[in-house]
């Protein structure tokens, strides 16, 4: 078994989404735009002691290098706070992909992609 074995993506949705949504906003600062990730862009996952959105991470590959680069992760407690996280990122020109990863205390990982 590999670790792709138990990320699952848009294929593996049923009723519930954990999928996480990835947009880029343009910065109010020149050269530092945000990318947005949202778990329940569409439809809300719950959000209980029992079951939640633990955390999200979000991973860019540079054009020049094809480096993965960790550029941060956000950590929710369940209930009184949602899976909804702007990253501020210097340089996105830089990249040619982001990759985000949400993990559901439940449901285990889930992973989505945007290409530039
Ligand atoms: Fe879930």
């Amino acid at each position: 078994m590999i670790i792709s074995d138990i990320i699952q993506t848009a294929a593996s949705e049923g009723k519930e989404k954990h999928v996480p949504t990835i947009t880029i906003d343009k910065g109010y600062k020149e050269g530092s735009d945000i990318v947005l990730v949202v778990v329940g862009h569409e439809m809300e996952h719950p959000n209980t002691e029992a079951h939640h959105i633990s955390w999200i991470e979000l991973y860019g590959v540079t054009k020049d290098t094809n480096q993965t680069l960790h550029l941060g992760r956000a950590a929710w407690a369940p209930v009184y706070s949602n899976p909804n996280v702007r990253f501020q990122i210097n340089g996105i020109e830089k990249f040619k992909a982001f990759h985000a990863l949400a993990y559901c205390n439940i449901h285990g990982l889930w992973a989505n992609s945007l290409e530039l």
